[in-house]
């Protein structure tokens, strides 16, 4: 093993910690343990799985300054017999490599990652929620620590990695949720991080969020940096479109153009999408069609997907001088049979054909 054990001596009690995740939210509530692995002399170093606490930092920390950070986001899952299992956990471990890549920092042997997860999740399993729709967040990070202001990419990181219980992204939980189209702020240009998880990425997109909720929306639609036309992503999800043509249901979701970050459920549904007799589709769109395709009742539902938000519907979408509801601000039909059939997958309720979810 690559990691040591070393049990924190402040666990909650049963009752406390069922307190705790019997209303989780996102993002709010963490784990005993979490695991913390550092890279120095070239090499990853003996990693450590121990209680859940603040890391010591030097202030010359040079990611503090010049932002080589990455993380990713996966989610554990309560089966019906009691084990725990993981969602395609190894396409996180290969994304986080593609993101350090991108930000010249080292590769995490996706072994290791995949062991760092399986020992937090099997060491912390009485924090999983058994509820359907809630999960176990795990987030893994990666940054640079050297104590060093010069500009260069670091010689030293720390890979760290811990756990959430999670229950609805949004308050609100499955409603659709109100999007506002960003014609002031660019997410990323081509040559830029769009596609790498990178810390920078979400710092560069809160102004634009803070846009978003001043104008009574719930999050960003981003457009490509060139046109200004084609629609994006979102700020922490993938867009999907389904369209009624023919009597066929055609979901279209934006090609990957190296600006959008390639979801792992994005890509998940573009599969499950054939398994449920309907079409998919990776092009492009522009917001004009996006506006065309509603009124002419072409397209009929249109959603967000993505690890924390699951399959989000969209109800409204608004812009400068422009707002238009989708399918009456109403969840639809595909989108909800999308997200049961994918949560069915996660919660061991159906089959898992694919082969996605990873025993612990
Ligand atoms: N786009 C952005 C910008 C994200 O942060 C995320 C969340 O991880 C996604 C899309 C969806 O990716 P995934 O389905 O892998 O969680
Ligand atoms: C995720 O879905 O895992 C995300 O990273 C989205 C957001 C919480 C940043």
């Amino acid at each position: 093993p690559n990691l040591t054990i070393t049990p924190s001596t402040h666990r909650l009690s049963d009752a406390e910690r069922a307190k705790l995740i019997s209303n989780p939210g996102f993002g709010r509530i963490f784990t005993d343990h979490m695991v913390v692995i550092p890279y120095r002399d070239g090499a990853w170093q003996k990693g450590e799985l121990k209680a859940y606490g603040p890391l010591h930092l030097d202030p010359s920390c040079s990611a503090l300054h010049y932002g080589q950070a990455i993380f990713e986001g996966f989610k554990a899952f309560s089966q019906p017999d009691g084990s725990v299992k993981t969602f395609r956990p190894e396409a996180n471990a290969e994304r986080f490599n593609r993101s350090a890549a991108r930000l010249a920092m080292p590769a995490l042997p996706p072994a290791l990652f995949m062991e760092a997860a399986d020992a937090l999740i099997s060491l912390d399993a009485a924090w999983v929620p058994k509820a359907v729709g809630e999960s176990l967040y795990l987030r893994p990070l990666m940054f640079a620590t050297d104590p060093f202001l010069g500009v260069r990419p670091g010689n030293e990181y720390l890979f760290v990695l811990f756990a959430s219980p999670a229950g609805a992204y949004f308050p609100q939980g499955v409603k659709p949720v109100t999007v506002w189209i960003s014609e002031d702020y660019v997410r990323a240009a081509p040559g830029g991080t769009g596609e790498a998880k990178c810390a920078g990425n979400y710092a560069a997109s809160l102004a634009a969020q803070a846009q978003a909720l001043d104008k009574g929306c719930d999050q960003v639609v981003w457009l490509d940096a060139v046109h200004r036309e084609y629609i994006e992503e979102m700020g922490g999800m993938n867009l999907f479109f389904v369209y009624k043509e023919d009597g066929k249901t055609v979901l279209v979701t934006p090609e990957l153009t190296g600006t959008l970050l390639p979801g792992i459920t994005r890509r998940s549904l573009l599969e499950l999408a054939v398994d449920l007799g309907f079409e998919a589709q990776e092009r492009k769109l522009t917001v004009q069609q996006w506006r065309d395709d509603v009124a002419a009742g072409r397209m009929t539902e249109a959603f967000a997907c993505g690890t924390a938000a699951v399959i989000t519907p969209v109800g409204t979408v608004k812009a400068n001088g422009f707002e238009m509801t989708i399918n009456h601000g109403q969840n639809g039909p595909v989108t909800l049979a999308l997200r049961e059939a994918l949560l069915g997958i996660q919660h061991g309720t159906a089959a898992d054909s694919h082969h996605w979810m990873h025993t612990i």
